[in-house]
């Protein structure tokens, strides 16, 4: 089978752009026309936008989804000492912010079906110190909120998703009650990351709350800690969505559940090729949630993941290992609270998982080449 004209890409961002380019490219003129650079008009309609989608009260964007996850458990007025658990399987930036700010750590263990936060080993960490939880939705596909949420009732805890790579992911409660990932805990923290399902073209990122006490905290922090010009009451930062990426935002939302479904088509493809193969487990969709296919995450059984992934290179197939060292085992974040026995679904996905192409640009002819050739190799 020869390769497919276009190249194959983890993400392929320009041909999304050539699609929306005129729409887009005025949206930026627009900003340079205006010398609206910060804060411009363009960041309060995106704004404005997102928090219709969402459901939300209140978005407050910022400058990058580490930010948001720093603002808020800046505003939450966590202290030194008090406990945050979140997962060892995850990208660094949840425990490293939790860490900046001289709080503690509480890595735990997933569920091997979904890669997200597992619920008992969430329990099991809980102590008299634990003032959080922060599950992060990772892949596409929100954590078991429900559980989570009576959790954090039960032993008074906020609750901050990070929904970096889950944004426009539906949960439902068993009433049937339906939010969107990010706007069901104390607060929701994302990126808009360039790669993200929802990116800009550069830094960005916004913080969710349905709080309104909460909301102006947050805008606070994010904006040097100033209530009115010059007038600063509580410690902040300086972290801003920029008016040109905010522009892009706001064209590209109006196209995010489009670009899930042209996800969720690419994943079907691969999981209708891999079903039922000994040695691929493709990704279990949870229960109450939809996917929205950050990633398609495939765990690989008894083979050579390195020499796999060589292989696939040679034939022009990307594939990428998200993630392959677990936050517990890394330098920055190793303790003697970290007992190797508690992490083994962590520990096992590092070693077998491998993320395909997906994004919202992915045609037949690609998708055959990558499955045809996948399952030629993994023989
Ligand atoms: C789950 C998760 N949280 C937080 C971040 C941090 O976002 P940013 O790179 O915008 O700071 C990312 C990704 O980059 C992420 O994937």
């Amino acid at each position: 089978m020869s390769i497919p004209t276009k190249k194959i890409q983890m993400v392929d961002l320009k041909s999304q752009y050539e699609k929306i380019k005129s729409e887009v490219d005025a949206g930026i003129q627009n900003v340079i026309n205006n010398t609206a650079f910060i804060n411009g008009p363009a960041v309060k309609e995106f704004q404005a936008d997102l928090e219709k989608y969402l459901n939300v009260k209140h978005v407050i964007p910022c400058a990058n989804g580490t930010d948001a996850l720093q603002i808020a458990m800046m505003a939450l007025a966590l202290k030194p000492g008090d406990e945050v658990i979140t997962a060892s399987f995850t990208y660094v930036a949840t425990a490293e912010v939790i860490g900046l700010l001289g709080l503690t750590p509480v890595l735990v263990d997933v569920d091997k079906d979904t890669f997200n936060i597992n619920v008992e080993a969430i329990e099991r960490a809980i102590t008299p110190n634990t003032k959080a939880i922060v599950p992060v939705h990772l892949f596409g596909q929100c954590a078991n909120m429900e559980q989570i949420i009576a959790l954090a009732k039960k032993y008074d805890l906020f609750v901050i998703e990070d929904v970096a790579q889950a944004i426009g992911a539906d949960y439902t409660f068993s009433d049937g009650k339906k939010l969107k990932a990010g706007t069901i805990g104390t607060i929701g923290c994302t990126s808009f990351f360039p790669s993200k399902n929802l990116g800009c073209y550069g830094d960005g990122g916004a913080i969710f709350t349905n709080d309104d006490l909460l909301a102006k905290k947050l805008r606070m922090i994010a904006h040097h800690g100033q209530s009115k010009q010059y007038v600063h009451d509580v410690l902040g930062i300086n972290s801003r969505l920029d008016t040109i990426q905010a522009a892009i935002l706001k064209e590209k939302l109006k196209h995010l559940d489009e670009y899930a479904a042209a996800r969720n088509k690419a994943a079907n493809y691969y999981d209708k090729a891999f079903a039922n193969h000994s040695k691929i487990i493709t990704p279990i969709r949870a229960k109450n949630s939809t996917h929205v296919f950050h990633q398609y995450t495939i765990q690989l059984v008894g083979v050579d993941r390195t020499k796999f992934r060589e292989q696939l290179f040679e034939r022009g197939i990307p594939a990428m290992i998200y993630y392959p060292i677990p936050l517990h085992l890394q330098n920055a974040y190793k303790s003697d609270r970290f007992k190797k026995e508690d992490f083994s679904i962590t520990e096992k996905l590092c070693a077998t998982v491998l993320s395909l192409p997906m994004h919202t640009e992915m045609d037949e002819e690609t998708l055959k080449y990558i499955c045809t050739n996948l399952l030629e190799l993994v023989k």
